[in-house]
């Protein structure tokens, strides 16, 4: 008898009973749109991801002959992307995790598409390293190398925030630190193997779109939390000086560790990669390899610097 009713009522009526889709599970100022899986879908899997395999498109342009060949370049070719991979593998265990300590839908939704993000983004650099002839094995153990004592200090204090339960300083950990270090660091390192391996660079532009949407969410959800003014304000500042001082210690023995294998390649190569503009307005043979991380390293602190001051820490 009802449904009768309802079926028989004017249309404009049964409009107004609709409820705003914007209003179902969020705080008055959020804007879901931004973050939901419509607008994933229409970010990733209908633009930046259309027509891709593995996040390669079709008919890639070729692999210069040395990063199979030489094999220093297939050395390094292989520990670059193992130390991503590194850092994906924190990335898609540590954000599912966090899905169960998200505060509202809203946030579990946003972490949902992160989580596909950040696997995917461990898929891709496995596929790639299989197309090269490393076995799952290998690639653990080359993770297990790349993983300094630094390194390892850096990601278990990630881990270590969502394990805890603190969603803000989890996120935090995440996607305003971890995320923030990694963007600088896919930017630097898609313009490195430009020319010598056109599909790796457009694997790490697919993840760096995604990134930069991480640090987007972060941002925001960061934003509201200092807003309150409470202990999770001390909190995220007290670890963003920890972090801070840890990713310097992960840039330094990354220096000491391997950037006498890059300065090689780049002595031996530099016909090849020369022109490269690896940093605005700065090519790749008027910078040394050392230099060359010194000025990641300084960017990255730059930006996290103005980024902490956005969101208000
Ligand atoms: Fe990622
Ligand atoms: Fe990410």
């Amino acid at each position: 008898m009802n449904d009768a009713v309802t079926v028989a009522a004017p249309l404009e009526q049964l409009i107004d009973q609709v409820p705003q889709a914007q209003n179902k599970f969020v705080a008055e100022d959020w804007d879901p749109s931004r973050f939901d899986i419509q607008h994933w879908l229409g970010r990733a899997p209908w633009r930046t991801l259309k027509d891709t395999e593995y996040g390669i498109g079709k008919d890639p342009a070729p692999t210069h002959f040395a990063v199979i060949d030489d094999k220093l370049v297939n050395q390094i070719y292989k520990l670059d992307i193992a130390t991503f991979l590194t850092a994906e593998r924190v990335s898609y265990t540590g954000i599912a995790k966090l899905m169960q300590h998200a505060p509202d839908e809203a946030s579990q939704i946003f972490l949902a598409t992160q989580a596909v993000d950040e696997a995917r983004h461990y898929e891709v650099f496995c596929q790639r390293l299989a197309q090269f002839g490393v076995s799952p094995e290998d690639r653990d153990q080359m993770m297990e190398d790349m993983t300094t004592k630094e390194l390892r200090a850096f990601y278990d204090l990630i881990k270590e925030q969502v394990d805890r339960g603190d969603f803000a300083a989890a996120m935090m950990a995440h996607n305003i630190i971890l995320e923030g270090m990694a963007y600088p660091i896919y930017r630097y390192e898609s313009a490195y193997w430009s020319v010598f391996d056109p599909s790796l660079t457009q694997l790490i532009r697919g993840a760096f779109a995604d990134e930069v949407h991480h640090v987007r969410y972060g941002e925001a959800i960061i934003q509201r939390y200092s807003k309150l003014g409470d202990d999770s304000r001390n909190t995220m500042q007290r670890l963003a000086r920890e972090f801070h001082s840890l990713m310097t210690s992960v840039f330094e023995s990354s220096i000491r560790h391997y950037i006498h294998l890059y300065q090689l390649v780049a002595d031996q190569y530099m016909d090849v990669i020369g022109d490269i503009d690896i940093f605005p307005g700065k090519k790749m043979r008027d910078v040394s390899e050392t230099d060359q991380v010194h000025i990641l390293l300084g960017q990255i602190q730059d930006e996290h610097a103005q980024r902490m001051q956005r969101i208000g820490l």
